[in-house]
């Protein structure tokens, strides 16, 4: 192994910039060339590969977003863009790829992978939506924006007796929302993965403000739907005052928590050292605190599993006083 490329690739998360610098740093610990490919798999395509140096990494483990930029690269999904990938990994004679992304990301790993090209992929997605790992690359630092906002939402919910609504990303997934609301303290945490009955809810929000409680904080995942429609429904059923907010990018923003760096840099370590292994078409996670690798067929065709349990008990808790 001479020489690795680095891509990130879709939205960007806390910790890739983590997870790039250990690649970097085990690279050279090991005498292989780290080639940085800019704006994922649309630079790769393209060419926009520049070697990695030491400055270029310095320090970069506090810092949010991701130093080699990442874009939703519809190409790479055909098989020309595939063909010419694969023709520019060759021309830079990059014999070993590490990939940080979430599931669309990890296809196109697959694909590269299938085609010869030593790949491991890393899971960066502030959605926790990739089965085969107990956690990705910037979440935890979304949660941890989450409860940050809700709290000051709560502030002024609070003072003007108002129920908020805050709507949270997450795609299709769940986890933002159930992990932020609870340590949030939301009153109830609407998920894609769960039925609800917002009319139900309407009447207990109706019986919590006649006891005296007058705010209230609805967590919604936006793969539920919009928090402004949500808002304005429960508005109309209820005499209650309630604002919608959806927290949009500020989520995925700022300096990752230590936990994301922790993660990042532990599984951009193993990556180089599974390259350096001879592995090929493997992925990088985490399971009961213990950084694990998985073929990438077996971990994509996993199915994501939601934390029923926990909603359900955190709502029986919550409704007891709502
Ligand atoms: O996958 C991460 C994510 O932030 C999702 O939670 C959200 O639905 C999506 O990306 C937003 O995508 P974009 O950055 O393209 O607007």
């Amino acid at each position: 192994m001479k020489k690795i490329g680095i891509l990130t690739s879709g939205g960007d998360t806390p910790g890739m910039n983590a997870a790039i610098q250990a690649v970097a740093q085990m690279s050279w610990l090991n005498g292989i060339t780290p080639m940085g490919i800019y704006n994922g798999y649309c630079g790769l395509i393209d060419g926009k590969i520049a070697e990695i140096e030491d400055k270029d990494v310095e320090g970069i483990v506090v810092k949010g977003g991701t130093i080699l930029k990442t874009a939703r690269c519809q190409e790479m999904k055909t098989p020309e863009g595939l063909e010419k990938a694969l023709n520019v990994l060759k021309a830079f004679q990059i014999n070993g790829l590490v990939v940080i992304g979430g599931d669309g990301s990890m296809m196109g790993a697959k694909k590269i992978a299938e085609s010869g090209i030593p790949t491991i992929g890393l899971p960066g997605t502030i959605d926790n939506d990739l089965a085969y790992t107990d956690y990705t690359i910037g979440f935890d630092t979304a949660v941890n924006n989450v409860i940050g906002e809700i709290t000051k939402i709560r502030d002024t919910m609070c003072s003007h007796d108002r129920t908020g609504v805050i709507e949270v990303m997450g795609n299709k997934c769940g986890d933002i929302a159930l992990r932020g609301g609870i340590a949030g303290g939301a009153d109830y945490i609407l998920v894609p993965e769960m039925p609800f009955d917002v009319d139900l809810l309407c009447e207990k929000l109706n019986a919590k403000r006649i006891r005296g409680n007058t705010t209230s904080i609805i967590v919604v995942s936006e793969g539920v739907g919009k928090g402004e429609a949500i808002a304005s429904y429960i508005g109309a059923r209820t005499h209650l005052d309630v604002k919608a907010i959806v927290l949009g990018y500020i989520q995925r923003g700022g300096s990752p928590s230590a936990f994301d760096r922790l993660i990042a840099v532990k599984m951009g370590m193993r990556a180089v050292e599974l390259l350096m292994e001879g592995k090929a078409g493997r992925v990088v996670g985490i399971k009961n605190d213990n950084i694990i690798d998985m073929d990438i067929h077996e971990a994509l065709s996993m199915k994501l599993e939601f934390d029923s349990k926990l909603y359900e008990t955190y709502h029986k808790m919550t409704e007891s006083i709502l």
